[in-house]
């Protein structure tokens, strides 16, 4: 499972140390990684701002480095998901053709409950709130995917 956003240091680590404690609880072994389509923050560690958020609700950060996405990733991963439609799409263009399937959207597993919302906004220009908002958005939808996961 690897979660790609832009900068990989606020929604697609924010994924990572979400889906980790839902695959933790369940006891699923899986790969959980995170990346960026973009190189900005290459080698830094999570927002301070996702950290403090995240370890508020008990979530782990911990020797997570910022890192762009590479092709062997598209080869690695069964699942790649991302943040935002132009995350998806910079992917998809990205991607060989055979891989392209792996691809979704982070929140296109919750349905109902997020009333439409597909996308994780990006928190980067925001206050603190954002931070916040993120983190119940994918709370919702890698709960229901881990569950997903466990049933299958
Ligand atoms: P992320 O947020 O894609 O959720 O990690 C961002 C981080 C950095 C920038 C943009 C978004 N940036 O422009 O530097």
């Amino acid at each position: 499972m690897l979660f790609v956003c832009l900068g990989n240091i606020c929604r697609s680590p924010s994924a990572e140390a979400v889906f980790k404690d839902k695959a933790h609880e369940l006891q699923l072994e899986l790969q959980i990684d995170s990346a960026g389509t973009a190189a900005y923050h290459q080698g830094n560690p999570p927002d301070p701002r996702s950290i403090k958020a995240g370890e508020a609700r008990g979530l782990d950060f911990s020797g997570m480095q910022a890192r762009k996405i590479t092709d062997d990733d598209f080869n690695q991963f069964d699942l790649i998901l991302a943040a935002d439609n132009s995350n998806f799409e910079d992917l998809i263009s990205r991607s060989p053709v055979e891989y392209q399937h792996k691809i979704r959207l982070i929140l296109s597993f919750a349905d109902y409950e997020l009333n439409g919302v597909e996308e994780v906004p990006d928190p980067y220009y925001g206050g603190e709130n954002g931070f916040e908002i993120v983190l119940d958005l994918l709370d919702s939808s890698l709960g229901r995917l881990a569950q997903k996961i466990n049933n299958e």
